[in-house]
């Protein structure tokens, strides 16, 4: 958990007031208000002393320009193998999505209607026919009911409506924020009701995260990008500005402004785009991705992640602790897990993006980005014997585009236990790739994600999965699944976490055992044809997760311990499992999440676009990028 509660903090957070016309689709009478938060009145019986004064945001902190559009003039001719959105030259410009001086924050007008001439391209994998209704009933056991009954306890109202669950909802245990809606938190209830054939809860959910995301957020006088997500909202009950008797809810998002450490929740964006696809898969309620409000909220998060940096690399550039893991650990830089969320919310974009002129160039980019990241992660975040003995033996210092070595890695790098630790079938995918340092850690949520979202090719996923099977003991033990493995010890958890008393070494973070990726790998396994691997976790799962209150985590190398300051009854903990088991029971339903392999992306790999002879882009040819496939 990460953040310390949203009060006292000087960050404005308000919507403008075009946005609040947003909100009259709200069952409550619409008001219109300089309030700093989406409201609707209603009078409420409980206590409101919690509410005290202090906790509205500073109204007067107003953010200036997201960006100014770059002149199309001013950029060079190299620009057209950038895999950015930024407009080349000569191109019709995207539908540009930048927020000009004076207009920051002002999210264009919700018109539900899509504009005539508007092409939609059709889906490139079939619609999931079979509803979840048509599956064969079967009597569900003791524990499912029980999980039902605490993911329903969890839902969240705004309204009268459901808008979400909470993170956590232990009585034993102080709220800290386990009692707001984490989007990614989220997501393994969302497919749980998706399943089950509850949809409004995630339509709900989807729509109202969206009008957060364009909310004016400022920590310390700076303002975060326009699309960011956030990572958790609340909803508050206030008293109507001037009543003593009346009352309003509001939607009070973090965006990181609250957060320990202030991290940036980049992964929020990345999974509410997979969750906006995965809606539209199971319901055939297309007309929601396609509504322009929906489109505007996937481009502003497409810009942010596609936007031109000092990047070197085409894997996306982010702070420590932007993800599930969301302390100090590590995984500034370019972190597996964000790159596989990044890829696979690429391929849902290209999706649902609705094409015409406007959005010619940000699909290019999109594609040109796909080929090159896909590319990227396969050749060098991918380690099993052969490559390790490869780095073994590798030479340092190599100045040239020909070098093998070209991060430049010190083979003294390669830990000890990895020298023992990688068998003699299978690999994975390293936890992050930088000048001169690799990360070695395994990281189960990167790896498992790249194989629904086929970021790794069927042979790495096959891999991966061979790896999990000969790693069991270290990576399941007595409860699935190491978040990461192995963890930091001694000096290296003293400089890498900082000495983080919460992610000691085998606990939370740091190698600890997480129930809620039982869901990714569910969908790993279902995906690779190995459902009996899936199988086997969730019966360890199921030995222990009711008796001991479905925790958040646990502890130890083997993950025998309830994690040392594990919430109890942890929501995407109970639904991970809920949403598990129903994968499993249709594994046809895993199509709502995952993508396949496209070839053509890798024939669009960046480098082949230049027709120089050099031997070092040849290396990133069209038969390179293949043979990614086919070896
Ligand atoms: C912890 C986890 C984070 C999760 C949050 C709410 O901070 O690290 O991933 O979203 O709790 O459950």
């Amino acid at each position: 958990m990460n953040a310390t509660g949203s009060m006292g903090l000087s960050a404005a957070v308000r919507p403008c007031c075009r946005l609040l016309v947003v909100f009259q689709k709200c069952p409550c009478p619409p008001s219109f208000s300089p309030s700093l938060f989406p409201k609707c009145p209603h009078h409420r019986l409980g206590d409101l002393r919690v509410l005290a004064a202090g906790r509205h945001r500073h109204p007067s902190l107003v953010r200036a320009a997201v960006a100014p559009a770059p002149s199309p003039d001013a950029a060079p001719a190299l620009r057209r193998l950038s895999t950015s959105v930024n407009p080349v030259p000569g191109d019709k410009a995207f539908d540009r999505i930048y927020v000009q001086g004076g207009l920051a924050a002002v999210k264009p007008l919700v018109i539900e209607t899509k504009p005539e001439g508007d092409v939609k391209e059709p889906a490139p994998e079939a619609p999931v026919e079979a509803p979840p209704e048509a599956a064969p009933v079967r009597e569900e056991s003791e524990f499912e009911k029980e999980a039902w009954r605490l993911l329903k306890r969890a839902v969240v109202n705004y309204c009268g409506n459901p808008v979400g669950t909470v993170a956590a909802d232990d009585p034993g245990a102080g709220p800290l924020n386990y009692d707001q809606v984490f989007i990614r938190d989220f997501v393994p209830s969302a497919l749980a009701f998706l399943l089950k054939g509850e949809s409004e809860i995630v339509k709900n959910f989807l729509l109202h995260t969206l009008q957060l995301q364009s909310w004016e957020k400022t920590v310390d006088c700076y303002s975060p990008g326009q699309g960011l997500m956030p990572a958790s909202f609340k909803v508050r009950t206030l008293p109507m500005d001037g009543s003593n008797e009346a009352y309003e809810e509001v939607l009070d998002p973090d965006f990181g402004e609250s957060a320990i450490g202030r991290v940036a929740p980049v992964d929020s964006g990345l999974w509410w785009i997979i969750l906006l696809r995965a809606y539209g898969k199971i319901t055939g309620d297309y007309g929601l991705q396609e509504r322009v409000d929906v489109q505007t909220g996937i481009k502003l998060i497409l810009n942010l992640c596609l936007s031109d940096g000092f990047d070197m690399f085409p894997s996306l550039l982010v702070t420590d602790g932007s993800c599930m893991i969301d302390r100090r650990m590590g995984i500034h830089g370019h972190p597996l897990e964000i790159q596989a969320l990044f890829y696979s919310a690429l391929r849902c974009s290209r999706e649902m993006i609705t094409v015409n002129d406007g959005t010619k160039n940000l699909l290019r980019a999109i594609n040109n980005r796909l080929s090159a990241l896909s590319f990227h992660i396969r050749e060098y975040y991918w380690v099993d014997m052969k490559k390790i003995n490869e780095i073994y033996r590798y030479k340092t210092e190599e100045y040239s585009q020909d070098a093998t070595n070209k991060f430049n890695i010190y083979p003294e790098q390669i830990p000890s236990w990895l020298v023992h630790w990688i068998p003699e079938k299978g690999g994975y995918f390293i936890g992050n790739l930088q000048p001169a340092h690799m990360d070695f850690r395994f990281f189960s949520l990167g790896n498992l994600w790249a194989i629904v979202s086929s970021l790794s090719t069927p042979r790495h996923a096959e891999g991966i999965l061979n790896l999990i099977e000969d790693k069991w003991d270290d990576l399941v033990g007595n409860m699935p699944l190491k978040i990461c493995y192995p963890a930091l010890e001694f000096e290296e958890w003293r400089i890498i976490t900082g000495s983080d008393p919460k992610n000691t070494p085998w606990s939370y973070h740091n190698g600890g055992s997480w129930p809620t990726l039982l869901w990714q790998f569910t969908l790993a396994c279902i995906k690779m044809g190995r459902p009996e691997l899936a199988r086997k976790a969730i019966a360890v799962a199921e030995k222990r997760l009711s008796n001991d209150k479905w925790p958040e985590y646990y502890d130890t190398r083997t993950g025998r311990f309830i994690g040392k300051q594990a919430r109890l009854y942890q929501t995407w903990t109970v639904s991970g499992y809920l949403a598990s088991k129903m994968f499993l029971e249709n594994p046809e339903m895993s199509s709502i999440l995952t993508c396949e392999e496209d070839l053509e992306l890798l024939e669009g790999c960046a480098c082949s676009l230049t027709k120089s002879a050099k031997s070092a882009r040849k290396k990133c040819s069209r038969s390179a990028a293949k043979s990614q496939v086919l070896v």
